[in-house]
């Protein structure tokens, strides 16, 4: 029987992401939301890139390259001039839950099921 437990960390990470995005739909959204996602992601992307880098994984290198145009994509959000009006939020949050959504139940997925599979995890 596989244990869940292992790996607890990832799901409840992902939960949390999903968490700062919903704050995107609040009326008091500002860059501070988008700060935070920036650095929850880069927090997350980085502790399972250590796990594929520990474990070798095969996946590794398309991964990290999805992981690479995510981090692109909040980088400019970032930067950008645009007003977080309640349309460009709107915008922005589907975006990026779509993104995130397909990525963790995605790759991450076989990820996780790597992860769990791996005597050295
Ligand atoms: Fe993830
Ligand atoms: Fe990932």
């Amino acid at each position: 029987m596989r244990k869940t437990s292992d790996i607890i960390w990832q799901d409840a990470q992902h939960q949390g992401l999903f968490e700062i995005l919903d704050l995107l739909n609040e009326p008091t959204a500002d860059r501070e939301v988008l700060r935070r996602l920036e650095a929850y992601t880069e927090y997350h992307f980085a502790l399972e890139e250590q796990y594929m880098t520990k474990l070798d994984y095969p996946g590794r290198e398309a991964h990290e390259q999805s992981h690479a145009q995510f981090r692109q994509e909040i980088s400019q959000l970032v930067q950008s001039d645009q007003q977080l009006d309640a349309q460009f939020r709107e915008i922005i949050s589907t975006f990026l839950t779509e993104w995130l959504t397909r990525h963790v139940f995605g790759i991450d997925k076989e990820l996780e099921e790597f992860i769990l599979r791996s005597p050295a995890k």
